[in-house]
């Protein structure tokens, strides 16, 4: 599919040069030799109009027709995607000392209230954004706040660069301070409005998004629902049994619910094309119903370990089906790097006495998440058709894990220890459908 973008991309065709590595497929639980990887050592990924048109051997020089960028001896990807994070939320990283709940009143209300001003939604916006290309990033699941400029400017601050993304205004009614709550008809005309100006466009798409079942009446749920049915192409975000004491409070505000994810379901928001952040506190029905609806797990480690929120079970879920993203949750997670967060995914999974490989981590922040919206055809490979949404890696940065690289044996041995130790200082450049957005060097 040829990717329509807002902002034109780079009419130039470039031809990067460096070590190819994306998937085909999902690679199995555990298996570090896996048909799924696709691996190109020294060739030139072709692109031409935004697009990636093709890949060659290095020593098959492209002419000169092709801008060439020669990363020989450096790691090409495509761009991660981060399934689940707050673009308010960069002023509360790192916030010390409480749980989620704790953590939400101390902090970040207050933090989000700021974006009810025009000009700290724009600052913001362009902020976040910029951060995620430098971090390799180049798609996200991102929720602003409960105000509609806050969205607006995320939006035109995502279509200024060219980039995918999904987004939309947090709802909630009930359980948060003044300055941040709708009520359901004002919410209701903002969601319209804003799907009309802006999902669809170009690269942007609308999620309707539901903060968490505790923010929001079973009225405005319901209307979040019947939103999701007359607009079936918009997304649904939400979190989803993330702590225990959390968990407790929707058993109390909706003791008819079977459990967390059924209080989603019985409003109509549970598909193919909902976003679930954390799902940690899910029993076999959940996991069952969320396969079957073909919705996804945003899997947050940063964020589980940093608030104390508990270990996702990522077998048990691929076991059941269910399709698992990765993100950072950005302010609750404490870095917008996909890389540190991809760390702490596979010790998550070490403290249940699993081994999370390397090819399993970058699928479910590459590909896997792309398929997982809907998207494989655009983002989350170097396949001919897709979007040039690509980053370029140094494979080492610094005397210790150039030594681990020097040593390292096979390549999935070699992909782990990179995935392992580096992070956003290893990003040499950021693609945007064939436009460069970040530059390491650039001064
Ligand atoms: N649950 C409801 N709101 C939030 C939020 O902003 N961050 C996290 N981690 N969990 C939430
Ligand atoms: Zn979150």
């Amino acid at each position: 599919m040829t990717p329509s973008l807002a902002t034109p991309p780079s009419s130039q065709r470039i031809a990067l040069r460096g070590d190819l590595l994306d998937f085909t497929s999902m690679p199995e639980w555990g298996a570090v030799d896996s048909k799924a990887v696709r691996f190109r050592p020294d060739h030139w990924l072709l692109i031409d109009a935004g697009c990636i048109v093709a890949a060659q051997p290095g020593d098959q020089v492209p002419d000169d027709s092709w801008a060439k960028h020669d990363h020989r001896g450096r790691l090409i990807l495509p761009g991660f995607i981060d399934s689940h994070v707050h673009s308010p939320q960069l002023d509360v990283i790192a916030s010390y000392g409480t749980e989620l709940l704790d953590w939400l009143n101390t902090y970040t209300f207050p933090a989000e209230r700021r974006y009810a001003d025009p000009a700290q939604a724009q600052d913001g916006a362009t902020r976040f954004l910029d951060a995620l290309l430098a971090h390799g990033t180049t798609s996200a699941v991102v929720f602003p706040t409960v105000h509609k400029v806050s969205v607006d400017a995320l939006f035109a601050a995502a279509q200024a660069r060219g980039m995918r993304l999904v987004a939309g205004k947090v709802l909630m009614d009930r359980n948060a301070p003044d300055g941040l709550r709708d009520d359901v008809d004002h919410a209701a005309r903002d969601c319209v409005d804003l799907i009309d100006r802006w999902h669809g466009k170009g690269r942007l798409a609308y999620a309707v998004t539901v903060r968490f079942a505790p923010t929001s009446t079973p009225d405005q749920l319901a209307m979040a629902g019947r939103l999701c049915s007359a607009y079936p192409g918009v997304y649904m975000q939400t979190h989803l049994a993330e702590n225990r004491d959390e968990v407790r409070w929707v058993h109390e505000l909706f003791p008819d619910a079977r459990s967390y994810l059924d209080v989603y379901d019985r409003a109509g928001l549970l598909n193919t094309r909902s976003v679930f952040a954390h799902g940690i506190w899910l029993d076999d029905d959940d996991r069952k119903a969320l396969r079957d609806a073909r919705a996804q797990v945003a899997h947050s480690p940063s964020s589980n370990l940093f608030l104390g929120s508990g270990l996702f079970d990522w077998k048990a879920a691929e076991a059941a089906g269910v399709a698992v993203s990765m993100a950072t949750d950005v302010g609750g997670g404490t870095s917008l790097s996909m890389l540190r967060t991809l760390g702490d995914a596979y010790k998550v999974q070490a403290m249940a006495g699993q081994r999370l490989t390397a090819w399993k981590a970058l699928h479910a922040s590459t590909l896997g998440a792309a398929a997982a919206l809907g998207l494989a055809s655009e983002i989350g490979s170097l396949t001919a058709g897709c979007a040039a949404d690509v980053c370029v890696w140094d494979w080492a940065v610094g005397p210790v894990a150039q030594r681990r690289m020097d040593v390292a044996r096979g390549l999935h041995e070699r992909v782990f220890a990179w995935m392992t130790l580096a992070d956003e200082r290893n990003l040499v450049a950021a693609f945007v459908a064939g436009a460069r957005r970040y530059e390491r060097d650039a001064r």
